[in-house]
Order: C-alpha cells, then sequence, then structure tokens
C-alpha cells in the first residue's frame, strides 16, 4: 500500500451497522477534520488535471460538495451542486438511483452545464455506483464532457468503479477497502 494510502486511511473512520445493519460505514468526517489529510486528498484529487480545461467540478451531495469545493478553488473551475430532489430552486433534470443502502432521486439545474462544458464528477466514495451513474446521466443530458469522476474511497467489490469505466468514464480513487 501507498504512503498516500496509508497516511489517508489512517484519519478516515469506520462505523458499523450505520445507517442499517451490515453495512461498515466509512466515515470521511474525521478526514475532513484533519488539516494535513484534507488537504491532501484535494491536491492529489486535482493533480492530473492541474495543466487541462476543466470548465467544472459537479459534486454530489452532501459530502462531494466539501471536496468539490475545494477542487473547484485549486483548478480556478464553476462548481455545480448535484442535489437530493426538491432542494434545487429553478429548473432542474431529475434521475432515480440507487445505492449501497437504499433508493433516492437526484437533480441538477438544466442550466449549470452548456453542451460540450468539461467536467469532472465528484464524491467522497464510490460503492455500487449507483449514485455515480446517476450524477453521470444528468451531467451527459446536459451534454457535459466528462473528463473524469474522481472518489477519496473506492469500494471495489461492490462495482462501481467498473459501472463507470463501462460508460466510458475515467475514475481516480485514492483508498481502496476490499
Ligand atoms: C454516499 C456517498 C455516495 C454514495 C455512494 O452518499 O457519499 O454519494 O453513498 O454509494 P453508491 O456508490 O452505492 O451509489 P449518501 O447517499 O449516504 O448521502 P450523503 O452524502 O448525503 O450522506
Ligand atoms: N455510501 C455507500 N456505501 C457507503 C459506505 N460503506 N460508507 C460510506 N458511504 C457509503
Amino acid at each position: 500500500m501507498s504512503d498516500l494510502e496509508n497516511a489517508l486511511r489512517a484519519s478516515i473512520r469506520t462505523i458499523k451497522d450505520y445507517p442499517k445493519p451490515g453495512i461498515l460505514f466509512r466515515d470521511i468526517t474525521t478526514l475532513l477534520g484533519e488539516p494535513r489529510a484534507f488537504r491532501r486528498s484535494v491536491d492529489e484529487l486535482v493533480h492530473p488535471y492541474s495543466g487541462l480545461r476543466v470548465s467544472k467540478i459537479a459534486g454530489i451531495e452532501a459530502r462531494g460538495f466539501i471536496l468539490g469545493g475545494a477542487m473547484a478553488h485549486q483548478l480556478s473551475a464553476g462548481f455545480v451542486p448535484i442535489r437530493k430532489k426538491g432542494k434545487l430552486p429553478h429548473h432542474t433534470v431529475r434521475v432515480a438511483y440507487s445505492l449501497e443502502y437504499g433508493v433516492d432521486e437526484m437533480e441538477m439545474h438544466t442550466d449549470a452545464v452548456a453542451e460540450g462544458e468539461s467536467v469532472i464528477l465528484v464524491d467522497d466514495l464510490i460503492a455500487t455506483g449507483g449514485t455515480a451513474e446517476g450524477a453521470v446521466k444528468l451531467l451527459r443530458q446536459m451534454g457535459a464532457n466528462i473528463v473524469a469522476a474522481c472518489f477519496v474511497i473506492d469500494l471495489p467489490d461492490l462495482g462501481g468503479r467498473k459501472k463507470l469505466e463501462d460508460l466510458g468514464v475515467q475514475v481516480r480513487t485514492l483508498v481502496s477497502y476490499e
């Protein structure tokens, strides 16, 4: 395991049986609370894209907002919130999705990205990939060019990374829990 992965793992907390029995919840609030771990995560997530023209970072509610805001600042890009249904005030596109422990719907403003804009998608974690797949559908529906999807944590046994790669999306993750 790399130094980076070891360092980040040490700052991620695991909670058993949250939010449902049988789930090992990987909690990044502890990582966000450690200045070095938070900075290092954001630096590593943006690193491959610093020389590219990325127009916007799309962050998935809620933890993707925290990482995505910091990434957008670092890349001098705009930020697009992808939110749980009913939270965005203007015209939206909506998609239903399922995740490791439930089902829900998410939305994005129809004017949040323009046809052909380069966008990086970000969230804290990819498990089944249902949430990220929903976000990819919304972004592509509005014509976005998805440069990559980034996550601090990958749960590879749940197949999310492969699901996104099969959709033609390049995936970047920092820490893996088998
Ligand atoms: C978590 C996580 C991802 C999603 C990943 O969010 O932040 O968005 O689950 O699961 P999947 O790959 O199986 O789809 P959650 O729905 O718990 O929402 P929150 O960030 O608002 O707590
Ligand atoms: N989202 C889906 N599965 C998760 C897990 N095991 N830990 C944290 N967030 C999640």
